[in-house]
């Protein structure tokens, strides 16, 4: 059992996955309550996750230092080594920020901890301060290009520390490191030889069967309305539904001109499939009368997520009136837009995902949110197991604000008309290059900005496009997608060709972190 303490993290519920990927139990647990947990259950490890807080800020999480007496194994990952740092008396200042890919080199060192590693590869950062003195007994394993307590440990007192996140999908050799300190805790050669493979197929068939069962409990005689986009979340939260309750579940897709085009007609068929005929409301006008003038992308969340509270209330008003009593709303949200949409106490809020914190405060619904522990390549498992056709299942995610968030300032039908036929572009040359199967997402992005360019000899001053394609599993961490450029150059002619009012096409280069995917 390894005890997770969250000191608001972004990944410390990541965290917790990929510990029980590696076949240990996990709780992730807040600091303040966590020495007297500890001291109860004595878990073989804990790991201090990383956190948004600087250590000296006023009010920064921290922990009871009596949780380093009790020789268990700490490992402790980017604010969780400068927490511990600072608490043994080393030094942390507001250093070099580093967000994103860095090398990390191993040094020629005997240790545990850095067992079966290579001497070089990549890790993901994301930090603004920096450990620049270690406490007494502790010696360094691994250096980064810029920092040089990246990898650290006392092994008297069983403390080991990361700069870098070895839970993200980007990091290189991250499952090694976290199956070393698990070694470390607790010397098991089945959990050392392979990692524990977990045999997928068992395991989601156990969370299908766990969240039809808590389906059925939670809505008992009652009818649910679902929010379904077509995407592969809400279309997975919907078939777990209508397994639970059947004919119970009223789906709802809301027609609201932000989304892609032929969104309408794959819903329809892909609900055919699963059983279930969604009404289908048609609001663009009233959206884009609504989000007129509007230029603030949480704004824009509130407003979108506001006016589907308001059709789902009208629909569950007629359904009452027909003797059906409506109580949930189920929506197919997702670990990290909880996450993302400050999920835990002492998490940053990123952005409002509508599904999550866009919501009105006062709602006649509740919420039923079956995936809201599941990452999306869990949710693409569930999917497949649920038999959801491969093509669909695999789909580009798109957001629910949809091409609202994809418009930087006001969103206007001009605007939205063009950027529908940039992107159109971009999904069509992907496909023709045989590229989609290796990219999350990608789309253009009216950036709002202006440039100039020349056009048949005349002076032209027009927005400037930004296009992202990136490569992600789990959404937490993206990298951009290498494009080659003759494709990229494809693109980039075709939208300022066929697009009207376009000056220039940009490639956003950025990883996440920092950059979300998003650019609003
Ligand atoms: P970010 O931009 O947060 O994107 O790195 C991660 C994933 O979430 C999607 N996304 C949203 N989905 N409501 C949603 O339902 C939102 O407000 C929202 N914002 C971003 C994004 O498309 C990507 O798949």
């Amino acid at each position: 059992m390894v005890y997770i303490i969250d000191f608001g993290s972004q990944t410390a519920h990541l965290i917790s996955r990929r510990i029980r990927e590696l076949g240990a139990s996990t709780k992730v647990i807040n600091p303040d309550e966590a020495l007297t947990e500890i001291k109860q259950l004595k878990p073989d490890g804990i790991i201090f996750s990383g956190g948004p807080a600087s250590v000296y800020a006023k009010n920064a999480p921290t922990i009871d230092p009596r949780v380093f007496t009790l020789n268990i194994p700490i490992l402790g990952i980017c604010y969780g080594l400068q927490l511990i740092s600072k608490i043994l008396g080393g030094e942390v200042i507001s250093g070099k920020k580093e967000y994103g890919p860095t090398t990390l080199s191993i040094l020629p060192k005997t240790s545990l901890l850095s067992k079966n590693l290579p001497p070089r590869f990549k890790v993901w950062m994301s930090h603004g301060d920096e450990v620049t003195k270690l406490p007494a007994g502790f010696e360094v394993l691994g250096r980064s290009e810029t920092l040089k307590f990246a990898f650290v440990q006392n092994l008297a007192k069983r403390l080991y520390g990361v700069q870098f996140h070895p839970e993200v999908e980007h990091t290189e050799n991250g499952m090694q490191v976290l199956k070393n300190f698990l070694s470390i805790c607790h010397p098991d050669p089945s959990v050392d030889e392979e990692g524990s493979k977990l045999d997928s197929s068992v395991n989601y068939q156990n969370a299908i069967k766990t969240q039809v069962q808590n389906i059925k409990d939670i809505v008992k005689e009652d009818f649910v309305i679902g929010a379904v986009s077509g995407g592969v979340d809400s279309t997975v939260a919907a078939t777990l539904v209508v397994k639970a309750i059947g004919k119970k579940f009223i789906p709802i897709y809301i027609d609201n001109g932000l989304m892609r085009a032929g969104t309408t007609k794959w819903v329809e068929k892909i609900f055919k499939q699963i059983g279930s005929k969604p009404i289908i409301l048609k609001v663009e006008e009233e959206m884009l009368r609504r989000l007129k003038g509007v230029t603030d992308s949480e704004k824009k969340r509130q407003i979108i997520g506001k006016f589907y509270i308001e059709l789902f209330e009208a629909k569950m008003r007629e359904a009452q009136n027909a003797g059906k009593n409506v109580t949930y709303l189920l929506q197919g949200t997702i670990y990290s837009d909880v996450i993302e949409s400050q999920g835990t106490k002492h998490s940053s809020k990123i952005k409002s995902h509508h599904n999550v914190g866009g919501l009105p405060k006062k709602m006649k619904l509740k919420l039923l949110e079956p995936l809201r522990n599941f990452y999306k390549d869990e949710v693409r498992a569930i999917g497949l197991q649920l038999n959801l056709p491969k093509e669909f299942i695999f789909k580009q995610p798109f957001p629910g604000p949809g091409f609202a968030v994809r418009i930087r300032g006001e969103v206007t039908k001009d605007r939205l008309e063009k950027e529908k036929l940039a992107d159109k572009i971009v999904l069509d040359e992907l496909e023709k290059n045989n590229l989609l199967k290796d990219v999350f997402i990608s789309f253009p992005v009216m950036t709002g900005s202006y440039s100039t360019a020349v056009l048949g000899d005349e002076r032209f001053f027009g927005e400037v496009v930004a296009l992202r394609i990136v490569q992600s599993k789990d959404v937490m961490t993206a990298n951009f997608a290498e494009i080659p450029y003759p494709v990229l150059q494809k693109i980039s002619s075709r939208i300022v060709n066929e697009v009207p009012g376009i000056s220039r096409v940009v490639y956003d280069i950025s990883t996440k972190p920092p950059a979300t995917m998003e650019w609003e």
